[in-house]
């Protein structure tokens, strides 16, 4: 495992729309287990893989109840909604209001190529859509709630 450089605002990769993963290679799996090192080093809750320079389909979050890989993500169902402050690691020292669905369903697969769906609420159910905005080139501070700038 490795560490890997953060890229930070400004960084044009981070608007870019990042590619399907269509094999779960070997390339992926240390992908994967190097953004986990990393995001644990830099005290993050998740980190997608555009954050570290590859525009591919992977995120990896941890809000406290050990680490969930996504592979090709995708929100299936979100209700709720609520407002809290949030941060990104390529953002250091920002932090903004941002207004996100309580409850989202996420579909994906797993290391081993499985599809798994997953329930998150508050915490997990907002780093489901942080991440996956990532991988759409969106960044929180695109939706920092009006006044809290
Ligand atoms: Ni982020």
């Amino acid at each position: 495992m490795a560490l890997r450089t953060i890229r930070t605002y400004g960084d044009e990769l981070l608007r870019k729309k990042s590619k399907v993963v269509d094999k779960i290679d070997d390339r992926i799996l240390t992908l994967i287990e190097d953004m986990k090192e990393t995001m644990y080093h830099a005290n993050g809750v998740g980190l997608a893989a555009p954050q570290v320079g590859i525009l591919k389909r992977v995120v990896v979050i941890d809000v406290g109840d050990g680490p969930i890989s996504l592979i090709n993500p995708e929100i299936i169902e979100t209700s709720g909604s609520y407002i809290d402050e949030e941060g990104c690691l390529s953002i250091p020292g920002k932090e903004g209001a941002v207004e996100r669905p309580k409850y989202v369903t996420v579909k994906a697969l797993n290391e081993n190529g499985e599809e798994v769906i997953i329930k998150g609420e508050d915490l997990l159910a907002r780093a489901f859509c942080h991440e996956i905005d990532h991988l759409n080139g969106v960044l929180f501070v695109d939706k920092i709630i009006e006044g809290d700038e």
